[in-house]
């Protein structure tokens, strides 16, 4: 790969990558996406995308393999409190809070469940994919539990007697509802947000930046 041109990360699939894609495009970036690659060149400008699983992309970027990155808030903490544990980098700034990818993350219960409160899930199995937030959530309550990660369809452990609840991002509630749960209590509200590494950057990529900052706010503004 080519170190001269830009690199950011943003989701191959999944909800924040048409809007970052739509960004971009929005931007005046060309981009030439075919399915199943990973990396996209920009016809345009010297850019090129990487198309990866959003729980990669804090890393990637606290590890300076890529410029930047488009993620949620919620992948970012995770990853922060998690890289902070075992000490690795955890250098970044933070370029800009877009204005798409809200969601929050949640517990959530099967809807026969009583639920009166976090207490409620007192030495009980959560599944979740943010095993950190989950244990700051829980900790702040005092309520002590066992955590079941799972890096994915959260959603059917409850079901599968695998937890007893789950702690899942929750958007527009579509798959909480066809899982039979509900949510009890939002521990962490996100948005995307676009994130730069801690790596000195060339002038040449500083330039690129310097010219899509400036686009991105016009386009937010233009939307509000
Ligand atoms: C989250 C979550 C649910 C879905 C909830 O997945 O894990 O699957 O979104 O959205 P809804 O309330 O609109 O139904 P995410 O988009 O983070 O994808 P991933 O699990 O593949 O990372
Ligand atoms: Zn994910
Ligand atoms: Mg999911």
């Amino acid at each position: 790969m080519d170190n001269t041109r830009l690199r950011i990360a943003i989701q191959k699939s999944g909800r924040l990558s048409k809007e970052c894609q739509k960004l971009l495009k929005g931007c005046g970036v060309k981009l030439n996406i075919r399915e199943q690659r990973l990396i996209a060149h920009a016809e345009n400008m010297p850019i090129d995308l990487l198309l990866v699983r959003d729980d990669d992309i804090p890393g990637l970027v606290m590890d300076g393999v890529v410029d930047l990155g488009v993620v949620g808030e919620n992948v970012l903490e995770e990853t922060l409190m998690e890289r902070k544990a075992t000490s690795e980098p955890t250098d970044y700034t933070e370029l800009k809070r877009l204005d798409f990818g809200g969601c929050r993350l949640s517990l959530a219960v099967a809807d026969d469940f009583d639920y009166q409160g976090p207490k409620s899930l007192e030495g009980k199995r959560i599944a979740t994919s943010y095993p950190w937030l989950l244990k700051r959530f829980m900790d702040q309550q005092g309520v002590k539990f066992k955590s079941v990660m799972l890096n994915g369809s959260v959603e059917v452990a409850p079901r599968a007697g695998v937890a007893d609840a789950i702690c899942d991002l929750v958007s527009t509630g579509a798959t909480l509802e066809a899982n039979g749960l509900v949510e009890a209590d939002v521990i962490f509200r996100s948005k995307a947000v676009l994130i730069q590494s801690g790596a000195e950057l060339s002038a040449g990529k500083q330039q690129i930046i310097d010219k899509l900052l400036p686009r991105i706010q016009g386009l937010q503004q233009a939307r509000e």
